[in-house]
């Protein structure tokens, strides 16, 4: 089987959570060959892979965003007609390159800078070699083919799959929704943290709950649940997971969103959707000793709190702390806050950046300092 250069991208700083995931899964999606060969890089991991097998994968891999197959990698390009020659070096029959793919240019630091000529030209080799009409031999999707210029070498890259953190769970959209791969960060980063609290022993004994006070469109939430129960990510845990002694609570001020996940979700009963605010004195849920409650949540950052009173993000740290006494709680803060290294029994365990094309966010996590696990 033929392997190909694969860049597997991913937000800034999980490049060590990505190579963790690329291993464990990869053991479990392909247990009778060796774990490829790859290069930790910044933004993400270079390995190589048969097309076949990445494909399939991909089904497994929770935190890249975008996975690109190299098609060449850092030839010397000084000019147009370097440029042009290159280009068609490669064997762009075997791609499905059509009028709907997309074509990215990146160019700095090089002698060919101008973007929009790049484009016309790749445009013209494009058309020069037919690819208006795509013949009916060509095996794979191109989504989009980037050309990357850089100090005068040209990277050529095909990204073959659409955004990959777009999973599908995904009701009414918010303003600001999480994405799928830097939620599923955050379960790989308090499973790095805590790895007990996710082992089956304890799930088959206690019940767990994942609880969201502001879920909106409770991306966080479909991500713990495919964290726990696809069928693939099971599997991580060498055992099947209990999945009876799971429930996902979404909590949100604002009904039509809660209204709205209440549908979407209504055939998985792990799913439970509560419209109430943070600071009302009555919380939906209840907090049983015996229970494990994990609190994750990317609270609205100062205005968007729909409250009258102002509420500082310390102040609402401790009415989530006092109002939910998680085991964990994990805080997702686009801005850097700080939060105290301790608050009454709790410690704050981990403080991580995550970055990815400019969006930036701050994951606080805090353990009960109570609890064995
Ligand atoms: C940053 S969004 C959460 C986005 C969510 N993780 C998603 O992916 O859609 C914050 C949510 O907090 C809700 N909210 C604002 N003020 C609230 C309050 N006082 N109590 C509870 N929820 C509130 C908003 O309705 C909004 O859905």
């Amino acid at each position: 089987m033929k392997k190909y250069n694969y860049f597997l991208v991913c937000p800034l700083n999980i490049e060590q959570l990505l190579e963790q995931e690329l291993i464990i899964k990869w053991k479990l999606a392909f247990p009778q060959t060796e774990v490829p060969s790859y290069k930790l890089l910044t933004g993400g991991i270079e390995c190589q892979i048969s097309p076949k097998q990445m494909k399939s994968f991909l089904g497994f891999l929770k935190l890249p965003s975008k996975v690109l197959r190299r098609l060449m990698l850092n030839e010397k390009c000084f000019g147009e007609e370097q440029f042009d020659s290159l280009v068609r070096q490669i064997p762009w029959n075997n791609f499905k390159i059509g009028p709907k793919t997309k074509i990215n240019v990146s160019s700095q630091s090089s002698r060919i800078y101008h973007k929009k000529k790049i484009s016309q030209k790749i445009s013209t080799i494009f058309e020069s070699l037919g690819f208006k009409n795509p013949s009916s031999n060509q095996d794979q999707d191109a989504y989009e083919v980037l050309f990357r210029l850089e100090n005068n070498r040209l990277s050529i890259s095909l990204n073959q799959y659409e955004k990959l953190y777009h999973r599908g769970l995904h009701p009414l959209v918010g303003k600001a929704p999480m994405r799928e791969h830097i939620a599923a960060s955050c379960f790989f980063l308090l499973y790095q943290l805590a790895p007990k609290l996710f082992s089956p022993e304890l799930s088959s004994k206690k019940e767990r709950q994942i609880i969201d006070p502001f879920c909106g469109s409770a991306t966080l939430l479909s991500e713990s649940f495919y964290f726990f129960f696809n069928k693939t990510i099971n599997q991580f845990y060498s055992a099947p997971m209990n999945t009876k002694n799971l429930s996902l609570v979404g909590i949100d001020r604002d009904l039509k969103k809660i209204e709205a996940n209440q549908e979407f979700f209504a055939s998985l009963p792990q799913f439970k959707f509560y419209r109430s605010s943070i600071t009302d004195k009555v919380s939906p849920v209840s907090i049983e000793q015996d229970k494990i409650r994990i609190v994750i949540s990317n609270p609205p950052f100062f205005k968007r709190l729909n409250e009258k009173s102002h509420i500082k993000p310390i102040q609402l740290l401790n009415i989530v702390l006092e109002k939910y006494r998680p085991d964990y709680l994990c805080f997702i803060y686009p801005v850097e806050e700080s939060f105290p290294e301790k608050v009454t029994y709790y410690a704050q365990v981990k403080k991580a950046k995550i970055n990815f094309s400019g969006i930036k966010c701050y994951i606080y996590i805090y353990k009960n300092e109570k609890n064995e696990y």
